[in-house]
Parts: C-alpha cells; structure tokens; sequence
C-alpha cells in the first residue's frame, strides 16, 4: 500500500505548488486511511523519557502543524510523532510562496512562520483521539505579535499536559522574528525555570510531562555550552537538535532556489545536524537523552544519526524525496545492522561516534 501510494501519488504531488501538494498529503491521509503497519520488531524499541517507542523513528514538527493526522502517521509506521508547531491564538504565518523544494539537492527551504490554527483546535483533535494511545509530542511555539513569549510557553504547557506525550519548547525557528534570541543564556534560564515549574504545577492532575528543548543548527559552541548548561541545570527532559539552519552549504546546486529567504533542511542539512547532535552529546554527558533532527533520507543516515548522539530520530524533509518507503527502509537497514553486529537493541550504538565526530573538521 505504501510503495502503491509512493509510486502513483507522489509523482503528481511534486507536480504541485509545494504547499498545496503538502496540504493535500494531509487531507489524503485524513480521507483515505493506510492499512494497519505490521508489528514493529521487538530489538527496534526504544525506552526513552519514560516513553515506550515501537521504534525510533519520529515525524518532525511542522508536517502535521495542527494535530490533524498523528494516528494515519501511525499507520505509515512512525513510531512517535511530532505536531505542531502549536502557537496560542491562531495566526497566518508569512505570505505565501513560503515553501521551496531544492530537487537537485534533496533539500527545502521554508520561511512559513508558525502558521497555525491555534492552541484550542489542537487541544480538541488531540483530546478526541487519546484513547488511541502511541507517544504524541506537542511542540509549542510564542506569537508572531506575543506581547510575552515566555508567557505563551507557560501557557501552552499548562493546556497540553494532559493531552501531550512530551511537549517540545521550539525557540530554535528562524522564521519568527527575534524568536531565536530566546537561546541566549539569561533569557532561556528564565524560560526554562518558568516552563518547567509549570509542568510541575500541572503534574497533579495532568501526569507527569516530559519537557524537550528544539535547538538550531547555526547555534556557537560557546553558546551551546551555555544552552546545554541551562538545559541540565533547569532539569529539561531532553534536546531536540535540531531545526532547520540559516545556512546554505557551498556546494548547493539549486543556486538560485537557495537564495530564497528561510531554514534549509534535508540532504544538505545532514552534516551540521550530526556535528551539532555530536557536541550537544558530548556536552550533556549522559543526563538526559537526544533526538536527532536534519537530513534523514536512507536507513544509513539514520544509523548515523544514532550515532551521533541520538536516542530517536526524527525525518520531514526525507520523505518529500523518498516518500513513505522510507521508514519501513530505515527499519530493515537498522535490523540489518543489528544482525550483522549481533546487537539485540539500538542502545549501544547511541553515541558511539559522538567523540569522534566532535574532532572532524566543521562541515562546510
Ligand atoms: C516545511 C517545514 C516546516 C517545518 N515546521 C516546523 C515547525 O513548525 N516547528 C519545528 O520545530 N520545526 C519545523 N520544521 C523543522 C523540522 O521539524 C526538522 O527539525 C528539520 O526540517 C530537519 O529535519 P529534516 O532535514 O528531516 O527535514 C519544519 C521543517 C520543514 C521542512
């Protein structure tokens, strides 16, 4: 079913606008429902927060900005997802084009400007569909026009607790103005204390909430030293590393397409996100796990993200390219490596480049 919807769908929807073929993917997903996925293998699962995982492959934030398909992702053999970004109120986002495809690159670009239907409509899909169960992280985001962004964070946290598996603080987006000055070290402590007392005050009643921190890929060291630091000592959970970055890799081809303003993501993306997750790794030292985010487009670069510090991947950009094949081809080529290592669990090779990373040169 999935290789039918890959091989007959997609073809048509690259033919599309790119925000008009995403919409679309939504709305088939949401009319024409795939088929049960089969079993996950028992050596893909993961413990992670305190969350059990089938398997350790996450859609990332902003496919499913409005928590309107998690259980059809489900289905595709995600074994968590992501929605959101979620602001507070509603509001548009920039004007449209806003979504740029790099076909020569395997890459995109998208300035879309936490364009969401807001915190209530969420808050009702996901309240609708909790029985269902699967780990749903709800990944928050402040107003365009917040007179408080820290304020908006306490906010959402507050009104998702309940419904959410974890919740992700995304400061790390390039596209709302000022957003990303909220990873600087004064502000983020402040942030952070605030966030995190407010799942404690929820706790009673809304359970206990993971709390996971989306970083950029374009962040210093030394400001990720100080990040890492402030993440470890206000307790968060987890990172996400990370988001789309600022950059463009000089070896780009779709020259012109690159110089649309925004964050790129997929292949180009791959090298900076593993060097980041790397150095975030070897910086947090074990005390809370990652998920790796950027460039994922084969079951190789999977392995290497896991590599490189991640506990659970997670894929958006990959599957413009690959379509849905490409999570039952991530399953088989961890499992192949599982065989060929005669590992029974992903744990140990968690990381296991981490250091070595760490000493390349910096991707260019
Ligand atoms: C079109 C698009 C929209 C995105 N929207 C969000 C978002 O709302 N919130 C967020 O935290 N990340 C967002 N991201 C970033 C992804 O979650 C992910 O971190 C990044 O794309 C790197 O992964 P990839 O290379 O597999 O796409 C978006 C990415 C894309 C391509």
């Amino acid at each position: 079913m999935i290789g039918l919807f890959d091989r007959l769908v997609r073809p048509f929807l690259h033919a599309l606008d790119p925000e008009d073929a995403h919409r679309l993917a939504i709305r088939m997903l949401q009319f024409a429902p795939l088929p049960l996925p089969p079993g996950d293998d028992p050596r893909l699962a993961m413990r992670v927060f305190g969350l059990n995982f089938p398997n350790p492959i996450g859609m990332a934030a902003g496919f499913d900005k409005n928590a309107e398909v998690p259980d059809a992702l489900f289905r595709a053999g995600f074994g968590f997802v992501e929605v959101g970004t979620i602001t507070p109120l509603p509001q548009p986002g920039n004007p449209r084009p806003r979504l740029f495809r790099l076909d020569a690159d395997d890459g995109v670009i998208n300035r879309l400007g936490f364009n969401s239907q807001g915190a209530d409509a969420a808050i009702r899909r996901l309240a609708a569909r909790a029985q269902f169960g699967g780990v749903v992280g709800v990944n928050v985001g402040a107003n365009k026009d917040s007179p408080d962004r820290s304020a908006d964070y306490v906010r959402l946290i507050e009104r998702f607790a309940a419904v959410a598996s974890y919740i992700t603080v995304n400061i790390s987006s390039p596209n709302t103005p000022g957003l990303r000055n909220m990873q600087q070290a004064a502000v983020l402590d402040d942030l952070l204390a605030r966030v995190i007392d407010a799942r404690e005050r929820v706790a009673p009643h809304a359970g206990p909430t993971p709390v996971l921190l989306k970083i950029a890929p374009d962040l210093s060291l030394p400001d990720l030293d100080d990040v890492v630091g402030i993440a470890r000592s206000r307790r968060v959970d987890g990172m996400i590393v990370g988001n789309t970055t600022l950059a463009r890799p000089a070896r780009l081809r779709e020259t012109e397409r690159a110089k649309e303003a925004g964050g790129l993501s997929g292949r180009p993306l791959l090298a900076l996100a593993n060097r980041m997750l790397a150095e975030t790794y070897v910086r947090v030292e074990g005390v809370f796990p990652l998920i790796g985010a950027g460039g994922i487009d084969s079951g190789a670069s999977a392995l290497t993200k896991i590599r490189a510090g991640a506990s659970l991947i997670q894929i958006y950009s990959g599957l413009v390219f690959r379509g849905l094949r490409l999570i039952p081809d991530i399953k088989a080529e961890l499992l192949a490596a599982l065989a060929r290592d005669q590992q029974s669990s992903l744990v140990d090779y968690v990381g296991a480049d981490a250091a070595s990373t760490t000493a390349e040169e910096w991707p260019a």
